[in-house]
């Protein structure tokens, strides 16, 4: 299974589910009914689309007409579901084996959850599975052995597995615990994405590549005297004549304060940005002019050097994902395959014909 909710972890949820169904995906994950509706009406592959996260029992009729696969997220649910469903549709249900998020939690409640099921027709049940919380800690496996075992013990008091999806494994548990045979379905996220853990990537059992990488320009270069202070609220202020390069990108885009102390590449140098980012715009101090339309790199290499995802994340204490998923639907994604652009997309500007 693809996971591509939450735009593909930024990276543009249609392009990532076509490149995956393309590369072999057999399934697509999403966190919801909204993004599993807009994947099956925009992608031309027909494939089985799993909703993993809540869906209110009140748009069953949506689930059975778009033929997406929801979640049963608690014994709740199955009961509010069989009472409300009319037509068939089909889920998986959900078993919490430590994650404490979404969930069975006890045998007893899956037992139930199993009576519900085999006295309603409607309500098809598919697959069951479970989620890590510690699938990258290496150091300590003692809890992802913990949650194996009791997803293993809640299988067993689940009759008629035959034909069912079963599945656990997030892109930690698929590429650094190979030793595990996972049932009959992994679901990777940030593994699509390349190295899911710079940290870990000795462990990988294959080459990974990171497809991403954040580009903006010089929009305006200028001389600043010492003494001048930039940006709101004034908080740096030049020591000496600095040249300051404006770059027309912002928190709006998705690089937050907290990304602040991360340089940026100009010219294959590192530089830092200075004051404050703004809504729409950030300013760098520069070693030297520039024209207006140079490069500037936030993630990705100019030269000899690299800003990588997992660079930016440590320093804003967040996990990779955050940041990637953050970047907001005004960049426009430009998409290649072997050097070449093959699609480019602007959110913004989608339904304008601006020929
Ligand atoms: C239920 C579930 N499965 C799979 C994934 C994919 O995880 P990863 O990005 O670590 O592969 C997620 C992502 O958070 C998830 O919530």
């Amino acid at each position: 299974m693809a996971v591509i909710k939450a735009n593909a972890y930024g990276h543009g949820m249609l392009e990532i589910a076509e490149a995956s169904v393309s590369a072999g995906a057999t399934w697509l994950g999403v966190a919801t009914l909204d993004e599993a509706i807009a994947v099956r009406s925009k992608l031309s592959q027909n494939v089985p689309i799993l909703v993993l996260g809540y869906v209110a029992p009140q748009y069953l009729p949506l689930v059975s007409q778009f033929r997406i696969t929801v979640t049963g997220i608690s014994l709740e649910w199955i009961q509010e579901a069989a009472q409300i469903a009319q037509q068939p549709f089909d889920f998986h249900l959900k078993l919490d084996t430590g994650l404490n998020r979404l969930g069975c939690k006890t045998v007893e409640e899956v037992q139930a959850a199993m009576k519900i099921i085999s006295q309603n027709p409607n309500l098809n049940w598919t697959g069951v599975f479970t989620h890590f919380a510690t699938s990258e800690d290496m150091e300590n496996k003692t809890y992802f052995y913990r949650q194996l075992a009791s997803f293993d013990e809640f299988l067993n008091v689940i009759p008629n597995r035959t034909n069912k999806i079963i599945h656990c494994a997030n892109s930690g548990a698929t590429l650094y615990h190979p030793e595990k045979p996972f049932f009959n379905m992994v679901r990777l996220g940030k593994a699509l994405m390349g190295p899911p853990n710079e940290a870990l990537k000795h462990l990988l059992p294959f080459q990974l590549q990171t497809s991403l990488s954040l580009h903006s320009i010089l929009g305006l270069v200028k001389q600043l005297d010492a003494g001048e202070k930039i940006s709101y609220g004034g908080e740096y202020t030049t020591t000496e004549k600095q040249w300051i390069g404006t770059i027309p990108m912002g928190y709006a885009d998705g690089w937050h304060q907290q990304f602040k102390a991360n340089a940026v590449l100009v010219d294959g140098k590192r530089v830092p940005i200075v004051g404050r980012i703004s809504m729409d715009q950030i300013m760098v101090a520069l070693p030297q002019k520039y024209p207006t339309g140079t490069r500037v790199t936030f993630i990705g290499q100019q030269g000899n050097e690299t800003i990588v995802g997992d660079e930016i994340a440590r320093t804003a204490n967040q996990p990779r994902s955050e940041v990637f998923s953050s970047l907001s639907s005004r960049l426009p994604r430009i998409y290649m395959q072997d050097g070449s652009i093959i699609s480019i997309r602007n959110a913004m500007l989608d339904s304008i014909n601006l020929s």
